[in-house]
């Protein structure tokens, strides 16, 4: 499979979101990436429901919401109904994963796992088989525009094998300092889907940036 390209909103100019949305529209990128944040998991708060509801209106991509929240099952339905096609959860933030994986299914969401630089993948062996999408992050959660971690390479390679040893259908996401440097190793270590923020909407020309990612 071609490696999928999903732009992160959290970098585009807020100012301009349809403009944003009509670049993302215009590229070959396939995927679009929704951060929330929650200003408790995470030290910083970003975009939540009302604005899904009007970029949903803007584009036919599938949305990739990321959940950067403490409570998640409360919000699975109210992001389902805002427009969010895929809704991953972080595994730090979630006691009970195994029900929260089944409620997004239920809801009629793709369900994936994100799993924090310093979360080893093995705590995934006994859920992996359920899960749709596994988000490696090559960055502390919480903002745009920070330096890649090389050690979610050999994170991605243990998910691939993970995977493959349990029969998953998984996809593997890599989010985070992801661009034109590092793109090429994470797709050979076995990367589905590669966010990118800055190196999107931080480009003098998004569409030709994220054409750039999806053909390297
Ligand atoms: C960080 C977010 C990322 C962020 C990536 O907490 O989860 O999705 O937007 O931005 P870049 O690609 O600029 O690192
Ligand atoms: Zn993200």
């Amino acid at each position: 499979m071609a490696h999928l390209i999903a732009p992160s909103l959290l970098s585009a100019d807020f100012l301009n979101l349809q403009k944003s949305m009509d670049q993302l529209n215009a590229s070959q990128a396939d995927w679009l990436h929704y951060d929330v944040m929650d200003g408790n998991f995470v030290p910083n708060i970003s975009f939540g429901l009302p604005i899904l509801q009007a970029i949903r209106k803007a584009t036919t991509k599938p949305i990739d919401v990321h959940l950067m929240i403490t409570q998640n099952d409360a919000f699975i339905q109210p992001f389902k109904d805002a427009g969010a096609d895929i809704l991953t959860v972080h595994f730090e933030a979630c006691t009970h994963l195994h029900r929260t994986i089944q409620a997004i299914k239920q809801a009629g969401m793709k369900a994936g796992v994100a799993l924090n630089p310093h979360t080893p993948v093995s705590v995934l062996k006994d859920i992996i088989a359920d899960l749709d999408l596994v988000l490696i992050m090559s960055v502390n959660p919480g903002f745009g525009g920070q330096k890649f971690i090389p050690q979610a390479i050999q994170k991605v390679k243990e998910a691939k094998a993970l995977i493959l040893e349990s029969g998953s259908s998984a996809l593997i996401e890599v989010d985070g300092g992801v661009g034109m440097s590092n793109i090429k190793s994470l797709v050979e270590a076995g990367a589905d889907v590669l966010v990118a923020g800055n190196a999107v909407y931080g480009a003098a020309d998004p569409v030709a940036a994220a054409n750039e990612l999806k053909n390297a």
